[in-house]
């Protein structure tokens, strides 16, 4: 038996945003959505079986972690465990070089690794489908994020039926602006829930978004970047619309957010092909050509600090123990 692994996830940037779910406890999206995985920031995280009848213990970034953190992380793998019909706790090291609750889907390459390294200890099916259904059940999102490059999401009916799967599309390049890095005042969770309670707009999102997917199926199989910029921009931006007519308010997007829009705005004037996006936090991603990511990338330098990314790996086990993330040193406190 095994009683170690440990695997890797990258974040995922969508294209046609999720938000909303019609069923919570299942996590079940309203509608379908479509992401870009990427090949930066990425989670690396460890699960090993608790041999001595302890409890679970989350260390997050060489760090015990408590509260929320640590309880989402035990709701998870008591879902693992009832699947398994285990009782076995388990000690979860987790490392993430993606600025954690900033908009940058810490948490779906987070629960994307978790999945796929508690699959492999507690022998649950590791296919590809079986995890992503697995990994939604921590974080929506976080069953993209088992893909690689480019996956969909079926919102699907039930358990079964809502996972992500692997799509074909043309080569694109992100240029992701980080302009705040720390933590988000309102999580996605509770603003989805807020959207869909007190939103008039509510009903129009989603009907808006099943007919954007639709359109963005259809552009990434013609291989038409253009016209994949140009709704994936809509989208963002009427996400972030229907979030912030919620009562009380939410908003995301700051002043400085708005500036990279009109900065990639102001490119495309110039004629490159450039379009923006974001998610539940500030910072600001603009899509493009690999050929134009450069130009793009220094153009909105001046904004925050840039990254250019590619289409990544799904998320993966890592066999070589030296990968394993190492345990929290001691004296580190819970918080
Ligand atoms: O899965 P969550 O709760 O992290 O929600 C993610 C929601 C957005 O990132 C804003 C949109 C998306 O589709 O990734």
């Amino acid at each position: 038996m095994t009683i170690e692994a440990t695997a890797r996830a990258h974040p995922n940037m969508a294209l046609v945003k999720y938000w909303g779910k019609r069923d919570e406890q299942l996590m079940l999206p309203s509608t379908g959505s479509l992401s870009m995985t990427l090949d930066e920031f990425p989670t690396t995280t460890t699960v090993r079986l608790r041999t001595d009848g302890g409890p679970d213990v989350l260390e997050l970034n060489g760090v015990v972690a408590g509260g929320d953190a640590a309880a989402r992380v035990t709701r998870f793998l008591d879902l693992v465990r009832e699947r398994a019909g285990s009782e076995a706790r388990a000690i979860v090291r987790s490392r993430n070089e993606v600025p954690t609750g900033a908009g940058l889907a810490s948490s779906a390459s987070g629960f994307a690794a978790l999945a796929t390294a508690a699959s492999a200890v507690y022998e649950l099916p590791q296919d590809t489908t079986s995890r992503s259904r697995l990994a939604r059940r921590g974080s929506g999102s976080a069953c993209r994020s088992i893909i690689d490059r480019m996956a969909v999401w079926h919102a699907g009916t039930d358990d079964e039926s809502s996972y992500a799967e692997r799509i074909d599309a043309p080569e694109l390049a992100m240029v992701v602006v980080v302009l705040d890095s720390g933590r988000k005042k309102v999580s996605s969770r509770e603003a989805m829930r807020l959207t869909a309670a007190t939103s008039p707009f509510a009903a129009a999102w989603r009907e808006s978004t099943a007919r954007t997917l639709e359109d963005m199926l259809a552009a990434c199989r013609e291989g038409d970047v253009t016209r994949i910029g140009e709704l994936a921009e809509v989208n963002a931006l009427r996400m972030h619309a229907v979030i912030q007519s919620t009562s009380p308010s939410v908003r995301y997007l700051s002043g400085r957010s708005l500036d990279v829009f009109d900065g990639i705005e102001s490119l495309r004037a110039d004629g490159i092909g450039v379009w923006g996006t974001a998610d539940a936090g500030p910072n600001v991603v603009a899509i493009t050509r690999p050929a134009d990511a450069a130009a793009v990338a220094e153009a909105l330098t001046s904004h925050g600090e840039v990254r250019v990314v590619r289409p990544g790996p799904g998320a993966r086990l890592l066999e070589d123990p030296a990968d394993a993330v190492p345990a929290a040193t001691a004296g580190s406190e819970a918080r």
